[in-house]
């Protein structure tokens, strides 16, 4: 059965055993995992609502899942690069619909996730990072601007909660399929959540608020028949760390991390972990006393002020 599985799934543009499956040939080696579990294979992915859809990670997983059968609801702001996505979605067969906003606003996303016709799977993948800036005077020390403070949790906390509470309602009120279940969402938050990061403290808490949240509410919302995952992952090779100025250790491929997204998926995992190595060696650091870590983190190339680039604010 398992061989078949890869033979067709090499062979065809869908899976032909399961045509409501959630993952493309792209993840051939997904195969094993999927169909090892049925439930996952018989939850629908008809319809997949993403944030982040412009760029980087949200436009490579928008890009993986696109296939005949399956209509996606894409949203970013840049209008140009969102178009982008959706004409090479388009391309693999799928049904596209766009939304351009700001995942802070509470009103306009709620409206958006109202408006889709239910939504079996939902990426949270929109996000913004920054770090500490020099000191501005010779007695100084690094500092993060309130401006970039306050930015940073509106979008990466807040936007991840505009997109999760609608899309649960929504989804509470669909009908179970087979395996019992109703819908599924995943957010992104980020090994900086692992730990209190002195060159991105915004970042770091905005992002273990995120996984926090979605691995603590993760329990009850599977018994709603809704399952939460949260992505915590390392350094991605993705425009938002183009320019930082440092180097960046277990830096991975943003194709295998979408894949390595798509398998922690099916295997109903509620916290999706990579690199390892990384995410281990980041909770080991957090049990360390505070001093021990921060004069760890302070002589990293990473947690030097001004080494990653001003983000966008707007
Ligand atoms: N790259 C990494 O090393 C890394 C590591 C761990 C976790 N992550 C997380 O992975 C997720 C994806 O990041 P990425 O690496 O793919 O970055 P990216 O290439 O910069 O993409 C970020 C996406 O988020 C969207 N976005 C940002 N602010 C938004 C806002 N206020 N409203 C709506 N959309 C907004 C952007 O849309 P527009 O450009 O259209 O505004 C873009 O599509 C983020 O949550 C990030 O924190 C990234």
């Amino acid at each position: 059965m398992l061989t078949l599985c890869v033979v067709r799934h090499a062979a065809f543009p869908a899976c032909s055993i399961y045509p409501s499956c959630a993952f493309m040939p792209e993840a051939a080696m997904l195969c094993h995992n999927h169909h090892k579990q049925r439930p996952i294979c018989n939850m629908k992915h008809d319809t997949v609502l993403i944030t982040g859809a412009s760029s980087g990670l949200g436009q490579t997983l928008a890009q993986t899942l696109a296939r005949p059968g399956r209509t996606l609801y894409l949203g970013g702001r840049n209008v140009q690069r969102l178009e982008e996505t959706a004409k090479a979605c388009i391309s693999r067969g799928a049904a596209v619909h766009l939304h351009l906003g700001d995942v802070a606003d509470r009103t306009a996303m709620e409206a958006w996730i109202r408006s889709t016709n239910g939504l079996d799977l939902v990426l949270a993948c929109a996000g913004i990072t920054g770090g500490t800036r020099k000191p501005q005077t010779p007695d100084g020390a690094p500092y993060e601007p309130a401006a970039q403070i306050y930015r940073i949790f509106e979008t990466d906390m807040m936007g991840v909660l505009n997109t999760v509470l609608p899309a649960l309602d929504v989804m509470q009120h669909q009908p179970r399929g087979t395996d019992g279940m109703r819908g599924r969402i995943c957010a992104i938050s980020s090994v900086a959540g692992v730990v209190s990061y002195p060159g991105t403290p915004s970042y770091s808490a905005a992002k273990a608020a995120v996984d926090r949240f979605i691995v603590a509410t993760g329990g009850d919302a599977k018994k709603a028949g809704i399952l939460l995952s949260s992505v915590v992952c390392g350094f991605l090779d993705t425009p938002m760390v183009a320019k930082n100025a440092f180097p960046m250790p277990g830096l991975t491929d943003v194709n295998s991390a979408c894949r390595r997204i798509l398998r922690g998926l099916s295997r109903n995992e509620r916290r999706i972990t990579f690199p390892l190595w990384l995410v281990a060696g980041s909770r080991f650091m957090d049990l360390l006393p505070i001093r021990l870590a921060e004069f760890y983190y302070n002589n990293q190339p990473s947690g030097a002020a001004g080494s990653m680039p001003e983000p966008d604010l707007s």
